[in-house]
């Protein structure tokens, strides 16, 4: 994705003044705004290790320290910057609605749209702005016709409520859902293509995968999956509600047809905003949840046709942006995987520790999976929780169990510390 070098990117943040002048702008905050998200220029190895300007960007969230949040692969806070953009747009929704926000707050969405499609490097017309990944996902997984034994084709891994959306079809239409296991971790990019090849038949009509597995964080190899499946003219939906603005890539790195993300967990923008990306030449055969009004439109605005939203969210997904792009891609990767390596590195070398997340380069970024052996997973996290206020999730897969740790980009080493700190005391005298 492209980072902005550092006179474009004040150019971004000098525009939105413009906007802001109906909406108020509030010149300290802009200010404030600008000093937390300085433009880092330099390798971005060297930049993930200058914790003087990682301080910048923590100070720039208004996260609760008491605790540690290691769980940001569920949902992440917004920056303060974005947090306010959303209340100034909300508050100028609320002077007069149908004015304020309908005529000149929504039409401001497409600006939105635009930068969001110039940073996955697609054309504006293939992007639409939704409420999570689910609805973008459900938009594909409903929105092909499928007749009573058409089969569709996904994992053991993928996502319970994506699931149960082809679960639903096969109860409504009689399709259909194959799921196969896939290798923890999964290294080889060719056993994970010959897997889902291996399990196509000939009534296989549509395949879902994840870009990144929510329960273990690995990156699976979409682009060589998607065009083994179109030799079969198999269309893919991409499930890449972790990936967006988490590590540097764009479409072009994918060459998929469908992938929705949520944009509440890497860019941190508002909670409830999601995007869907879908090919130009596959909008029209793709049905929306909500009818549009005319069938068979091409016009991506389609899937956004929920009847009376808010805009405020979807408005501040450009401040949240603004400041991804600060930050740029690379350096964000960068600095998720030090913060990961960092605790990750320093556990395996217990052996009673067990990593479910490939340390690989392309296999992994800001999400882990941790188990120790012999302590019931469960009573790991609540441990964590109990004792030393730190957040991660307890996973429980009938292929394996450990706990999953998320940190963002306004996690401190010394909050990894801690937690590394604590795992290595309950190894020692257990929960
Ligand atoms: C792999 C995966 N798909 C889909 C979703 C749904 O995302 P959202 O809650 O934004 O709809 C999640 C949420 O964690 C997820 O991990």
């Amino acid at each position: 994705m492209k980072n902005l070098d550092r006179r474009q990117f004040l150019g971004t943040i000098a525009k939105p003044a413009a906007v802001a002048s109906v909406v108020m702008a509030n010149p300290t905050l802009m200010a404030k705004a600008l000093s937390k998200i300085k433009s880092a220029t330099g390798n971005p190895k060297d930049i993930a290790r200058d914790e003087t300007y990682w301080r910048e960007i923590q100070q720039g969230y208004t996260a609760d320290r008491g605790i540690v949040n290691l769980n940001n692969g569920g949902v992440s806070p917004s920056p303060a910057i974005v947090q306010e953009a959303m209340k100034r747009h909300l508050d100028f929704s609320n002077t007069s609605p149908a004015y304020s926000m309908w005529q000149i707050l929504e039409p401001q969405r497409e600006p939105v749209r635009r930068r969001m499609a110039r940073f996955f490097n697609c054309d504006p017309e293939e992007i639409a702005l939704t409420r999570n990944a689910s609805e973008g996902l459900q938009i594909c997984q409903n929105g092909f016709d499928l007749k009573a034994g058409d089969e569709v084709l996904t994992t053991t891994q993928d996502y319970g409520r994506m699931i149960s959306t082809f679960k639903q079809r096969e109860c409504r239409d009689g399709i259909v859902m194959k799921q196969f296991k896939i290798p923890i971790p999964a290294e080889n990019d060719r056993e994970i293509v010959r897997l889902f090849e291996d399990n196509i038949t000939p009534k296989t009509k549509l395949i879902l995968m994840c870009h990144m597995i929510n329960i273990t964080g690995q990156i699976l190899p979409v682009k060589k999956v998607v065009n083994m499946a179109r030799e079969y003219d198999i269309p893919v939906i991409v499930d890449g509600a972790h990936t967006f603005a988490h590590f540097d890539f764009d479409v072009n790195d994918l060459d998929c047809d469908y992938y929705a993300s949520s944009l509440h967990k890497w860019l941190c923008a508002p909670h409830g905003t999601g995007m869907l990306y879908v090919r130009k030449e596959k909008i029209a055969d793709l049905w929306p949840l909500q009818a549009p009004g005319e069938c068979g439109k091409d016009d991506i605005r389609k899937f956004e046709e929920i009847g009376t939203h808010p805009a405020a969210n979807y408005l501040a997904i450009g401040d949240a942006l603004t400041f991804h792009q600060g930050i740029g891609s690379k350096n964000k990767e960068e600095r998720l995987f030090y913060l990961r390596d960092r605790w990750a590195k320093r556990l395996i070398k217990h052996n009673r520790i067990k990593l479910h997340t490939s340390l690989k380069p392309g296999k992994g970024c800001a999400i882990a999976t941790v188990q120790i052996k012999g302590i019931d997973t469960v009573d790991v996290s609540k441990h964590l929780w109990k004792k030393y206020r730190i957040f991660v999730v307890a996973i429980k897969h009938p292929e394996f169990e450990g706990c999953r740790v998320t940190p963002h980009v306004y996690t401190t080493i010394e909050e990894i510390d801690r937690f590394s700190d604590a795992m290595e005391a309950i190894l020692k005298h257990g929960v």
